[in-house]
């Protein structure tokens, strides 16, 4: 009789920032995915980090019962527990690796500790078959990165910004105008009925593949103040156009920066993540890349672009698979760089 390998199961928690996610994998597919947003930030306009802490904890255990449920898992079929290890917020951080450490040590199953930057990137190879060397943008709202992929376990940074990230520029702007946190996905809803070419904003010049969003940000600021003080209502009048105007400078400059990119090391593929992935404008124009710059291109589906635990899954079990496991001695890193950071600028 033939020797039937074991199926690897991994449980994968995301708790870097507000968003409390389980994902759950079976042979690198993904059974479940389950993410608990946290509503509490929207009113403050950003994540504020000890609130996250106490809703990590609270919707914890809630979460993974779901993502059990869903895949249709026991808990202890659980080959290997994967948590993100950083960078993110402290608290948060601490909340999912207790959590991973106490299933980890009561089912005695390995420890995987996951960069959150690294998963963003792998989170293309869920249900897809990338081709590498690649290289990867991954907008989100901590960071703005240009990644080469030269394999699943050999990535570098190329690039990345030099202040605030575009998911950043994106809330700090929503606030601005009044609109609740997290900004993007608002002003993507407003943008949709606006002109992007009634304001005009410059696209932020910066040396080779680094990027810088501050200068951006100032630059929206003072036009808001200036029309406001002209006009009360200047806000309310042309939020669409505000938006639509907003959305498509940020987007411009990450696209012109991927151009560079494909330039520079003659690339044939080209993959996206993090959160600011999920905009329409941003998806539709990358495909415009793939036709005006013949690239292959990967646009992971929109619940694998933002926060979610099924990327710190799959990256759990691609180090499983090769024996990258941890012991119980790990730390969470709030400032966690990619295991070959290495800064080519
Ligand atoms: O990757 P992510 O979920 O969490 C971090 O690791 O930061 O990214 C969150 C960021 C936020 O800044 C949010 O406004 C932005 O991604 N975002 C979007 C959209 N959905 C989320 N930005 C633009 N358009 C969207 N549809
Ligand atoms: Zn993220």
């Amino acid at each position: 009789m033939n020797k039937v390998n074991k199926d690897i199961v991994i449980l994968g928690i995301e708790s870097s920032c507000d968003d409390t996610s389980i994902g759950i994998s079976r042979n690198g597919v993904i059974l479940s995915n389950i993410v608990s947003n946290q509503d509490i930030h929207e009113k403050y306009g950003g994540v504020v980090p000890e609130l996250a802490s106490r809703q990590h904890q609270k919707n914890i255990i809630p979460t993974i019962t779901r993502a059990l449920k869903k895949a249709k898992i026991n808990i202890s079929e659980i080959d290997g527990v994967a948590f993100t290890k950083g960078p993110g917020l402290m608290g948060s951080l601490l909340v999912g690796s207790s959590f991973a450490k106490s299933i980890a040590l009561s089912l005695n199953k390995p420890l995987i500790g996951i960069n959150h930057m690294e998963a963003h990137v792998l989170a293309n190879f869920i249900d897809n078959d990338i081709k590498t060397p690649c290289i990867c943008l991954t907008a989100s709202g901590g960071h703005t990165e240009l990644v080469m992929v030269q394999g699943i376990h050999n990535m570098s940074l190329i690039g990345q910004t030099l202040d605030d990230s575009a998911g950043e520029t994106f809330d700090k702007c929503a606030k601005i105008i009044g609109l609740k946190y997290p900004g993007g996905p608002e002003i993507e809803k407003y943008a949709k009925k606006g002109k992007k070419d009634t304001f005009q904003f410059t696209i932020p010049k910066v040396k080779d593949l680094n990027f810088s969003f501050s200068g951006l940000k100032t630059n929206i600021i003072q036009l808001i103040d200036r029309g406001v003080t002209k006009n009360k209502y200047f806000i309310k009048e042309n939020i669409h156009d505000l938006c639509a105007s907003i959305q498509h400078t940020i987007i411009e400059t990450l696209i012109q920066k991927l151009k560079l990119a494909i330039q520079k090391y003659k690339i044939q593929t080209i993959a996206i993540s993090g959160g600011v992935a999920a905009n329409e404008l941003f998806r539709d124009r990358i495909k415009e890349l793939q036709k005006t710059n013949t690239v292959n291109i990967s646009i992971p589906k929109k619940e694998y672009s933002t926060d979610n635990g099924a990327m710190i899954a799959i990256a759990g079990y691609h180090k499983y698979s090769v024996g990258i496991i941890n012991d119980f001695s790990i730390n969470v890193n709030p400032r966690h760089k990619l295991a070959n950071y290495k800064e080519e600028h």
